[in-house]
């Protein structure tokens, strides 16, 4: 039997359209991207996570020359956040910078990342905002992870 899935989100042509708590949320993330590590990659991640208390944390990434021991800004803010308060994630922004000046598109978080903000979501059992966009501007919002990553796996499958 054929099924599909489908998802929703929204598009923004710049970041003047969205609401203010949004913009601010990316401005952030704009401000931690300019602190990345990424001497490899020269593609620098800013993110920035707002949490129900009202507080913000941000991340960007972290390279190193061993590959692998880097890690993604989306993940640095995370844990940042849940280290310091163990409490509930209500949005995350993502910004960009890129040398090589390649991107227009929105850039989403990568598949590890996915993975981690639904272990959180089903936690706090509470859907994570994710705005994420790009050097020019345009945005995408999507209103929780499982618009990211269906058929996701979880410890419902450990038990
Ligand atoms: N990166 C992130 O920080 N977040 C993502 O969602 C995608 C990739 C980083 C990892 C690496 O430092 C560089 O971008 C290139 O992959």
């Amino acid at each position: 039997m054929d099924k599909e899935i489908s998802i929703s989100y929204k598009e923004f042509e710049s970041i003047d359209e969205l609401n203010k708590s949004q913009q601010l949320l990316l401005t952030e993330a704009s401000k931690a991207c300019l602190k990345a590590y990424a001497p490899y990659s020269g593609f620098k991640v800013g993110a920035a996570v707002r949490c129900s208390n009202g507080s913000i944390f941000t991340g960007n990434n972290q390279e190193n020359a061993a590959y692998p021991s880097g890690l993604c800004a989306e993940r640095i803010a995370v844990f940042a956040a849940m280290s310091a308060n163990n409490t509930t994630i209500e949005q995350l922004a993502i910004t960009i910078k890129s040398e090589k000046g390649n991107t227009d598109e929105p850039v989403a978080p990568c598949g590890a990342c996915r993975q981690v903000l639904a272990e959180y979501e089903q936690k706090q059992s509470k859907k994570i905002e994710i705005i994420f966009s790009s050097e020019s501007g345009k945005t995408i919002i999507v209103d929780g992870v499982d618009s990211l990553l269906p058929f996701v796996f979880n410890n419902k499958f450990l038990q």
